[in-house]
């Protein structure tokens, strides 16, 4: 066990735990945060989403010791984010979920497109989603929600 302090959701979080521990978790077992979820654990759903320094990130198979030095943003803090509330808010304008498995990634995986790039084509925002999975097949609302939250972000 080594002592592992990491910086998410803009708090400093300290926890006991094996250093080889995924990342994924560590945010759910040990912090209580849910809202990244475990898919396929093999980093090929995209359901365990993270941000990291802005970045997506996938949190199921990368120890959390790597993330030591980064500022980790879940899910649960994207509302309080200006980009990432324009993408919560405009998923829930376009219905974009069924079983909601998927959508936290989905979000985060938006979020940090419209943070690099406020204005993408739909190339630029089906290869962002490109790796995230849905069994309920809600990509075209999803497609819709990424139009409208990238709409409200070029507009300022
Ligand atoms: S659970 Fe991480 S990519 Fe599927
Ligand atoms: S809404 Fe169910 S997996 Fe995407």
């Amino acid at each position: 066990m080594t002592v592992l302090v990491l910086c998410v959701n803009g708090e400093r979080r300290e926890t006991a735990v094996d250093p080889s521990t995924p990342l994924i978790f560590v945010l759910r077992n040990e912090f209580g945060l849910t809202g990244a979820k475990l898919g396929c654990s093999l980093e090929q759903c995209g359901a365990c989403a993270v941000l990291a320094d802005g970045e997506r990130v996938l949190s199921c198979n990368r120890p959390a010791a790597e993330f030591a030095e980064s500022e980790i943003i879940t899910a649960e803090a994207l509302e309080r984010d200006r980009i990432g509330e324009r993408v919560q808010s405009a998923f829930v304008a376009e219905t974009a979920a069924q079983c909601g498995y998927c959508t936290p990634g989905l979000v985060v995986a938006a979020t940090a497109l419209l943070k690099a790039n406020p204005s993408p084509e739909e190339d630029e925002i089906r290869s962002a989603l490109n790796d995230h999975l849905c069994r309920c097949g809600s990509h075209a609302s999803v497609l819709a929600a990424v139009r409208h939250a990238a709409a409200g972000t070029a507009d300022g």
